[in-house]
C-alpha cells in the first residue's frame, strides 16, 4: 500500500495543491500551527474517516469556504486506485475509483494505515476507554465487518441503556428489557470474539518489539479483561452464552444504574512487564517502550491481516521519544511508507529516500 499523491482544497488551513511522496520517507516540517497535522489527518480520513483528533466535519472545511475536497491516488490490492472525500457541512460526498460511495466506510479493506501521536504514549495510563478505542480502532481497519458490527452493538447498547432509564420511572416496562439482550448479546459476543482474536495475535508481536528495544530485559504480555469472562480460544457461541449468563446476573445492578454493565464496552486489556501491571509499576520509560512497541505491532498485524503494508503516520511522536527509543522506531519502520511530522528532523542516517515537505501558513514546499 502506497500513497501516490494527495490533493486538496479547503482543507482546513491548507492552500489548494496536491502532494506526490515518495515510498519510503516523508518528512513534513515547519514551525508549530502551520498545517503539518492537518496534512497528516487528511491521509488518514482515507481509513474510514473518523479524524484521530476526534473533530467533527465541519471542521475540515476552511473557516472560510463552504466545502473541502481531498482526492488520492494510491497503489494498493496491486493496482493503482483513487479515493475522494467532499465534505459539505455534515455531509460527505465518496467516490472510490470514480464510483460513487454511500460513505467512507466503503474505503476500509482499500486503504490501511496506522496513526501514531504523542496521546498514544499515555495509552497504558489513561481509564479503559482508550484502550478499547485502540483495539476497535485496529480491527475496524482490518474489516469493515468489525465495523458495521461495532457501530450497529453501540446504537443497540445506546438504546437498552434508555430503556433502563425508562424502567426507573415506568416499572412496568421491566419484561421489555429481554427483547434487546439476545441481539446485543449475539454482536457483543462477535466483537469480543475479534478483539481476543486480535489480542493474541498483536500480543505474539508486541512482545517481540518489548523483547527488542529493552535489550531481552523485559516481557510484555497483554491480558484481555472480559467482563463476562471470555477468554481466548473461545469460541463466539461460547462467548454468546458467557454474556447472556453474565447479562441475566447483572440486570439487578443494570435497573439500578441505569445503564448496561456487562459487555465488550465494559472490557478492558492490560499491558503486562515483567509480570507486573505497567499501569501502576511500570516508569515513564517502559511504558513508553510499550506503547511503541504495541504500536508496531498495530502495524505488522494490519499487514498479516489485510496482506497490504499500512502506511504509517507519525505526529510529532519523534520528539517524545528518547534517541534510543527514536532508533528504533524508525528502524523498524523502513518497510512501509512514512510520513513523520516535526519541528525539526535529525535522523537521515536511517532512509536514503527522504522526501522533505515544509509547511508555512498553510502552503506546502
Ligand atoms: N477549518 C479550518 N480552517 C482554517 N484553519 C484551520 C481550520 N482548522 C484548523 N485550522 C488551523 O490550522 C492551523 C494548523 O494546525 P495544525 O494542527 O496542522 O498545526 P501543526 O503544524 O501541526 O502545528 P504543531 O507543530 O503545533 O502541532 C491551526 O492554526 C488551526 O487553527
Ligand atoms: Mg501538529
Amino acid at each position: 500500500m502506497q500513497v501516490l499523491s494527495l490533493e486538496f482544497e479547503n482543507y482546513r488551513n491548507l492552500e489548494k495543491s496536491s502532494i506526490s511522496p515518495s515510498k519510503e520517507i516523508n518528512v513534513i516540517y515547519g514551525n508549530n500551527a502551520q498545517g503539518k497535522t492537518n496534512l497528516l489527518e487528511a491521509l488518514w480520513l482515507f481509513c474510514g474517516g473518523h479524524s484521530f483528533r476526534g473533530a467533527k466535519d465541519i471542521e475540515f472545511i476552511n473557516f472560510e469556504k463552504s466545502f473541502a475536497k481531498l482526492n488520492i491516488k494510491f497503489f494498493a490490492q496491486q493496482r493503482e486506485q483513487t479515493a475522494e472525500i467532499i465534505f459539505k457541512g455534515n455531509k460527505r460526498e465518496v467516490r472510490i475509483n470514480g464510483v460513487k460511495k454511500p460513505s467512507t466506510t466503503a474505503l476500509i479493506e482499500k486503504y490501511i494505515a496506522v496513526i501514531f501521536s504523542p496521546e498514544d504514549l499515555t495509552l497504558i495510563k489513561r481509564g479503559p476507554s482508550g484502550r478499547r478505542k485502540f483495539i476497535d480502532s485496529a480491527i475496524c481497519r482490518e474489516k469493515l465487518r468489525n465495523a458495521v458490527l461495532i457501530s450497529k452493538y453501540s446504537k443497540i447498547l445506546n438504546q437498552r441503556n434508555a430503556l433502563l432509564k425508562d424502567i426507573n420511572k415506568h416499572p412496568e416496562l421491566k419484561t421489555t428489557i429481554e427483547i434487546w439482550d439476545d441481539i446485543l448479546c449475539n454482536m457483543g459476543a462477535q466483537i469480543t470474539y475479534y478483539r481476543l482474536e486480535y489480542i493474541k495475535r498483536l500480543t505474539e508481536y508486541a512482545k517481540k518489539y518489548h523483547r527488542g528495544i529493552s535489550d531481552n530485559k523485559e516481557e510484555l504480555n497483554l491480558i484481555y479483561i472480559s467482563s463476562c469472562g471470555a477468554q481466548i480460544g473461545d469460541s463466539i457461541e461460547e462467548i454468546n452464552k458467557k454474556l447472556l449468563d453474565a447479562l441475566k446476573k447483572s440486570l439487578k445492578e443494570d435497573f439500578y444504574t441505569g445503564y448496561t454493565n456487562v459487555g465488550p464496552h465494559r472490557d478492558d486489556f492490560e499491558i503486562i512487564i515483567n509480570n507486573k501491571k505497567a499501569k501502576i509499576f511500570a516508569s515513564q520509560g517502559q511504558q513508553r517502550s510499550a506503547v511503541l512497541s504495541l504500536k508496531l505491532a498495530e502495524a505488522k498485524v494490519l499487514k498479516e491481516l489485510t496482506g497490504e503494508n499500512p502506511v504509517v503516520l507519525l505526529d510529532d511522536v519523534l520528539s517524545e521519544l528518547d534517541v534510543k527509543r527514536q532508533e528504533f522506531l524508525l528502524s523498524k519502520i523502513s518497510e512501509y511508507q512514512v510520513f513523520i511530522t516535526c519541528c525539526e528532523f535529525e535522523n537521515k542516517k536511517h532512509f536514503e529516500k527522504v522526501k522533505y515537505f515544509y509547511v508555512k501558513e498553510g502552503r506546502i514546499q
